[in-house]
């Protein structure tokens, strides 16, 4: 669907992709889970908030969108007059698939005094069922806004909600879905990994189901994960997240060691998350020169996804960037 359809032996990907982008007056935003040389060429790298904050205001012409398609929905709804391009259209989502619309809406109406709190790891029929959004940086902002005794939907992600719910003693009914990347940590290999660096911070993203956020010193969003990671005084972090984001943490702090946590046989690769992984050089390349694939989205169901989205950017506004969630959560405080 998305392959290249001239060879591409023998050109330089790197200065054909800079020549492209200003050609086409197109920022390049990119995930942190993204391949190296794909964040080290990107305008702008960050988590899930921040890309869309950035989307929504950039003057670019084409959004070139490294990361998965939800995201790049995203940019699309926030941002309709841009041209938005996303190197592999089937760099989908498992907490995305695991909630289809029908289902979704059919279960709000079991439950009609009730809110959609909805992760942005939803498609764009979701988002237009929901009534807020949020990101693992925002969630929290935006949850303490709305008062205890409001009866709270909260999907697709389960460990997400349920984190929650148990660290600000809500009781939000969960959609049950998870993160298939998040979900293959392994609490068995984790201790042994501690056993044998006593006094190394665990740093866990809350996608994570809670057998391993049991065992984590700092609980967020991919943003949060890196700034603690930088500002932390240990030498030897373990890293409980996509090993996608271990590169910035590489650049950014040389002189430390940070170790991926691992998946069940203690060596796999089963952390990696293969959506993002679809995302290539090639592909960004041939997606700049023919301003394909593209994100379209049809105009009533984009306006109806951008009000729950409006609604998480307003209620998230004071939350800064580069994952300034607040006080590192230390996992018991
Ligand atoms: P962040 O918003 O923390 O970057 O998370 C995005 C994501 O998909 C994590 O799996
Ligand atoms: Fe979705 Fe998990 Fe991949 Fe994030 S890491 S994009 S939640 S499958």
């Amino acid at each position: 669907m998305n392959a290249p359809n001239v060879s591409l032996k023998g050109l330089d990907l790197r200065a054909e992709i800079d020549r492209l982008r200003l050609e086409r007056n197109a920022i390049v935003l990119a995930h942190y889970y993204q391949a190296p040389e794909i964040q080290d060429l990107a305008d702008f790298v960050g988590d899930s908030l921040d890309l869309s904050r950035k989307a929504a205001a950039t003057d670019a012409e084409v959004i070139a969108f490294c990361g998965v398609r939800f995201m790049a929905e995203t940019a699309k709804i926030l941002s309709p007059d841009k041209i938005v391009i996303l190197p592999d259209m089937n760099a989908g989502c498992s907490l995305e698939d695991s909630c289809p619309p029908e289902q979704f809406a059919a279960f709000r109406a079991q439950h009609p005094d009730h809110i959609a709190l909805t992760y942005i790891n939803s498609s764009a029929e979701v988002k237009a069922l929901s009534d807020i959004i949020v990101t693992s940086s925002s969630a929290e902002t935006i949850l303490n806004q709305l008062p205890p005794e409001q009866k709270i939907i909260f999907g697709p992600d389960k460990h997400l909600g349920g984190w929650l719910n148990r660290r600000f003693g809500r009781d939000m009914l969960l959609w049950p879905g998870v993160c298939i990347v998040h979900e293959a940590f392994s609490e068995t290999e984790l201790l042994k990994l501690k056993a044998k660096h006593p006094g190394a911070p665990v740093l866990a993203h809350p996608e994570c189901p809670p057998h391993i956020i049991d065992h984590a010193d700092y609980v967020g969003a991919t943003s949060g994960i890196l700034k603690y990671a930088l500002e932390s005084e240990s030498e030897l972090l373990i890293v409980a997240t996509e090993p996608h984001i271990i590169h910035q943490m590489e650049k950014a702090a040389p002189h430390k060691t940070f170790i991926g946590a691992p998946g069940a046989d203690g060596n796999c690769n089963c952390n990696m998350c293969p959506y993002m992984a679809l995302n290539t050089l090639e592909k960004l390349y041939v997606a700049l020169r023919d301003l394909q694939p593209r994100i379209e989205i049809e105009e009533g169901l984009r306006l109806a996804a951008k009000k729950s989205l409006d609604r998480m950017l307003e209620m998230a506004a004071h939350t800064v960037g580069k994952g300034d969630v607040g006080k590192p959560q230390i996992s018991g405080d």
